[in-house]
């Protein structure tokens, strides 16, 4: 690895170690909160994870030359909900998972009735954490904005219903077809379900990541001009972070991914490399970071680090 790879690496365990401490100071400052429901909720958020929404967070910050103190809040806000979305996508009406983040999985520990609420626990702390703590209060009410369209019903929450919505219908194909959506099928119905998926990859991942990077941009006070280039670097960044997810689902290691492999196929789940193949998703994935990190050349050497964090996404092995 190169210097500056190695840097980087050693900048990332930092960065990752200050968001877990503001994370474990937010479980512990609720003081109301139910001791059952506050063991659920932590028993998830602070089990690890990568970390990556919040780091975006804290880079794009830093890249529009703010400072990343401020932006903390904003960081651990992005992350409880996507705690959030990983304890209700395991749930058995949903993924039925019971692996997540190299532990069993939330409902698995808690029962169902606790994991949903645990879920809707941290989705509601999210926003009391970012219109209490990000300041001036014009920034916190625009991050409150961006993350609740990017979590809700027209971004998380709307592409998971995508995502069933797929799953049932390559079902009721593969009844009438032994080859509905493997790569090779027809090539316009292949066509559309490309595009199909990239909207769906969009919703589920794509916006919460987007939304990271303009938080981060936001708190920073950064021009229109810097938002909106970071938002096409975060919606090509949240696609290939997904594209990145299908293809470890098949090719990964579960020890080192913390939860089940081979779940999509299982599941029939509409997937890039179902949809392309190995090669041609890895392809994509490497394509779409290339014109991330050319977007944000623009904003200079303080953007750098924000590169090397879309590359990670692109080359992960966890
Ligand atoms: C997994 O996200 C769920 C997806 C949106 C694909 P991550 O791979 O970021 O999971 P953690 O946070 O590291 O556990
Ligand atoms: C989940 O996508 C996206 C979310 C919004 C949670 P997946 O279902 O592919 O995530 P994993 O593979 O279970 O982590
Ligand atoms: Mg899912
Ligand atoms: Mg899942
Ligand atoms: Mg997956």
């Amino acid at each position: 690895m190169s210097v500056a790879g190695q840097q980087f690496e050693t900048d990332l365990v930092e960065l990752r170690n200050r968001v877990n401490a503001r994370l474990a100071d937010y479980m512990t400052t609720s003081t109301d909160c139910p001791e059952k429901l506050r063991e659920a909720m932590s028993y998830s958020l602070l089990a690890g994870g990568k970390r990556l929404r919040p780091v975006l967070v804290l880079l794009a910050c830093e890249a529009c030359g703010g400072k990343l103190e401020e932006a903390l809040p904003a960081a651990c806000a992005v992350e409880m909900i996507h705690t959030y979305s990983l304890i209700h996508d395991d749930l058995p009406a949903m993924d039925d998972d019971d692996y997540r983040r190299g532990r069993l999985t939330n409902h698995k520990v808690f029962g169902e009735g606790m994991a949903i609420l645990a879920g809707d626990a941290l989705l509601t702390l999210a926003f009391e954490v970012l219109a209490r703590d990000i300041q001036p209060a014009a920034v916190a009410a625009a991050c409150c904005a961006d993350l609740a369209s990017a979590a809700g019903c027209c971004g998380m929450v709307g592409g998971q219903v995508a995502d069933l919505e797929a799953e049932q219908q390559l079902e009721k194909q593969n009844q009438n077809s032994t080859d509905a959506h493997g790569s090779g099928s027809d090539p316009e119905q292949n066509r559309v379900h490309l595009a199909q998926l990239e909207a769906i990859h969009q919703r589920k991942t794509g916006r919460l990541l987007t939304s990271a990077v303009t938080m981060g941009a936001r708190v920073a006070q950064a021009s229109v001009d810097s938002i909106h280039r970071l938002q096409e670097f975060g919606k090509r960044v949240g696609l290939a972070f997904q594209i990145a997810d299908d293809l470890l689902d098949v090719t990964g290691d579960a020890a080192k991914l913390g939860k089940k492999v081979g779940k999509d196929a299982t599941l029939g789940k509409m997937t890039y490399p179902a949809l392309l193949g190995i090669d041609a998703s890895r392809k994509k994935a490497d394509d779409l970071i290339t014109e991330a990190c050319r977007l944000i050349e623009p904003l200079g050497a303080g953007a750098h680090p924000l590169g090397e964090l879309a590359k990670f996404v692109a080359r992960r092995d966890h």
